[in-house]
């Protein structure tokens, strides 16, 4: 029998920084085998690990739709993802998962769809994203509405230029605190309702960031006419199995490793403990 907690080696292919505390690492499973059998889904995450060190959960940032590879985008955050910034391209790293639910995809064909994203909040994002722009004509309009403390904060600086040139597809950012030259919008990710149209109809929008972010952009969509449904969202839980046999993650009665991370506002709302979600 396979020990679940077991986990595949896999080298560092690339490192791109992203911000000042975060880089996204691309990485190659050595074994062959699992690399083409490795399957995940948009909005999963896996046990990233080094030996010795310890292990975190970290969203699965790459599209199922690339294959070969996986990327996570990792903020430096404490004794784990401290050690992993100092590793350079040609390291090992260690892979369990992949775990949790994911977003629904085949049930938004057809939508609109809105993301909405505030700092380290597009990482776990940008899986569905990617999905949805490889497979562009399945969907209506595509709103991508990211926001950070500051400029050098936004991740995926080169994918939010390539976003924004697809065709029916918006990308509109905000920051905090503007540096010299800043085109774009200045606030929090809510002060965008008063730029551009957020329109229930036909629509779905995944939300993810920091759950103060999260609490008050589900109120404008909620006061926007979005059904609680149609709006999901991806939680973050201290974690240690990672598969439902500790209970570190429990909210309520779910476990937000197996139930989650993935929940619509529906499901969030039904948890009694549920203001200390989001
Ligand atoms: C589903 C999921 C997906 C995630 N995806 C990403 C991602 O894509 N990218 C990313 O950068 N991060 C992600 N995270 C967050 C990441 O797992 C944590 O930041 C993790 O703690 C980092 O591990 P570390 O050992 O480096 O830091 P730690 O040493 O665990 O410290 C990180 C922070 O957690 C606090 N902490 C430590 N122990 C506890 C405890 N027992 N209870 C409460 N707080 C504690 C520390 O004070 C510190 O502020 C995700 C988390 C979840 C649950
Ligand atoms: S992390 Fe162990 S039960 Fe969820």
């Amino acid at each position: 029998m396979k020990n679940e907690y077991l986990p595949y080696k896999v080298t560092i292919a690339s490192i791109q920084k992203e911000s000042f505390d975060t880089n996204t690492y691309k990485v190659v499973f050595d074994d062959e085998k699992t690399r083409d059998s490795f399957d995940y889904r948009q909005g999963q995450f896996a046990e990233i690990s080094i030996l010795g060190v310890g292990e975190a959960p970290i969203s699965i940032t790459s599209s199922p739709s690339r294959k070969g590879y996986l990327e996570f985008s990792i903020r430096a955050a404490g004794s784990l993802t401290n050690k992993i910034h100092e590793m350079k391209v040609g390291d090992s790293l260690y892979v369990r998962g992949p775990y949790g639910n994911s977003f629904p995809y085949e049930e938004t064909k057809g939508k609109n769809i809105y993301f909405i994203a505030g700092g380290i909040g597009l990482p776990p994002l940008r899986s569905l994203i990617n999905m949805t722009m490889d497979n562009r004509s399945d969907f209506g309009h595509i709103k991508i509405l990211y926001g950070s403390k500051t400029p050098d904060e936004l991740c995926f600086k080169q994918e939010l230029d390539e976003w924004k040139k697809v065709e029916n597809t918006e990308v509109w950012l905000i920051v905090d605190k503007p540096c010299d030259g800043w085109g774009c919008s200045i606030g929090v990710v809510t002060e965008l309702w008063k730029d551009t149209d957020i329109h229930p109809k036909n629509a779905v929008a995944f939300v993810c960031g920091p759950p103060i972010m999260i609490k008050f952009v589900v109120q404008k969509l909620t006061q926007s006419g979005f059904k609680d449904k149609d709006i999901i969202m991806t939680l973050e839980r201290y974690m240690k199995c990672g598969i439902g046999k500790c209970g570190h993650c429990n909210v309520g009665e779910k476990f937000v490793c197996v139930d989650g991370p993935v929940f619509t506002y529906e499901e969030i709302k039904k948890i009694p403990s549920r203001e200390k979600v989001i």
